[in-house]
Parts: structure tokens; C-alpha cells; sequence
């Protein structure tokens, strides 16, 4: 069988990137290998445009990742939620961010209610975002305006979501150190802007009412 037609330059890059490291960094990829100790989780859109660790300058290690269509944080969503448990309960990261970007193409076919086949449970929750805000949506004059305020208010209910996880609750009750961060990344600048402050140590889902995430404002 022969090979996907430019596969082989990845091999070659990664045999390239591999010696580089090694080459300025003498044991990099041996230290590594016993362990990792990343201080954030990053929640983040699938997109290739959107690549974690470059947009934060963090290397191999520094970064524990999750991605998926649209940032979302689903509240039956295995993968998702056994990330988030290993990163909070056993790797003990400080700072867990979900940034979403501008011009998502899933909160794009989110906002315009097209058929999508199964992907379309996938981004429900993203629609249920939309008519809770239709009004403040529909006062927009554009509709790339509208895609990138909801992209906003898309990242804001995934952190309303990781507080009413479990996993963070508990973590918090016990005293464990976790903020959470909501951030929106610009495809055309590369500049990520951070939406309103970082949330930390709720005792309660409660204690979120008042602030800027359930009012959506910032
Ligand atoms: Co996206």
C-alpha cells in the first residue's frame, strides 16, 4: 500500500523536530518521558487553525489538551469529562481554559439552524446558547457579528458548565487551587482576548448567579 500523498514530509519533519529539541536540549524527550506535571488544561476548538501550545508559547509537557468541535464541555461526554478528572484529580493543574475562537464553523452552524445529521446533537447545545441570547443576537448588524458574539457567549456557558461539574465542585470544596479561564482567540490577528475575570473556589454554583458569567456581560 503506498503512503497518502505528502505523508512522508511529516515523518520527515518530526524526525527533523525531534533532533532539533534534542540537539539544543540534550534529555529533553528522557525527562519528559518519566513524567508530566502541566499546570493548565486547555479546552479548545478542534480547528487547525487553532493550535494550543503555539498560541501560548508552552511546550511538550506544559499543556494538558482537550479539543473537540466547538470547545463545548458536555455534561455526559466521557472523553471530556475523564480529561478533565485526570487533569483536576491526578494531575493537579492550577488553571483550566476553554477558548473558543471567532468564525467558528460550529457555532456558524449553530446560528444557522441547518440539517447536519448527527453532528447536530454534537452542537445542540451551542443552538440552546443562541436562543437564549436570540434577542441581543438579532440586534447585531451582520452576521459575522453575530457568529463571533456567540462565540463568546458559547465560551462563557462552558465554563458555567465546568462549574457544575462535579469535578471541579469537589475540588474546590476540599481547597484545591483551580480558575478557570474564558478566553476567545482571533483568527485574523492571533491575539487572545480574555472574557471578563477567572473563576475560582465557588462553594457553590450559587455564588456564580451575580457574577458577569450568568449575566453574560463583560
Ligand atoms: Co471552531
Amino acid at each position: 500500500m503506498t503512503r497518502a500523498a505528502g505523508i512522508d514530509r511529516l515523518l520527515a519533519n518530526n524526525r527533523a523536530w525531534a533532533a532539533e529539541v534534542e540537539r539544543t536540549r540534550p534529555g529533553f524527550f528522557a525527562h519528559l518521558a518519566k513524567q508530566q506535571s502541566p499546570a493548565y488544561l486547555w479546552i479548545g476548538c478542534a480547528d487547525s487553525r487553532v493550535p494550543a501550545n503555539e498560541i501560548v508559547g508552552l511546550e511538550p509537557g506544559e499543556l494538558f489538551v482537550h479539543r473537540n468541535v466547538a470547545n463545548l464541555v458536555h455534561h455526559a461526554d466521557l472523553n471530556g469529562l475523564s480529561v478533565l478528572q485526570f487533569a483536576v484529580d491526578v494531575l493537579k493543574v492550577k488553571h483550566i481554559i476553554v477558548c473558543g475562537h471567532y468564525g467558528c464553523s460550529g457555532v456558524y452552524a449553530a446560528l444557522r439552524d441547518t440539517r447536519l445529521g448527527v453532528a447536530e446533537h454534537w452542537i445542540r447545545p451551542v443552538r440552546d446558547v443562541c436562543e437564549c441570547h436570540r434577542q441581543e443576537l438579532d440586534q447585531l448588524p451582520t452576521e459575522s457579528a453575530r457568529i463571533d458574539r456567540l462565540c463568546e457567549l458559547n465560551v462563557m456557558q462552558q465554563v458555567r458548565n465546568l462549574c457544575r461539574t462535579p469535578i471541579v465542585q469537589d475540588a474546590w470544596r476540599r481547597g484545591q487551587k483551580l480558575a478557570l479561564h474564558s478566553w476567545v482567540y482571533g483568527l485574523a490577528d492571533g491575539l487572545v482576548r480574555t472574557l471578563g475575570p477567572s473563576v475560582a473556589g465557588l462553594k457553590s454554583f450559587d455564588e456564580l448567579g451575580a457574577s458577569y458569567l450568568m449575566r453574560g456581560a463583560f
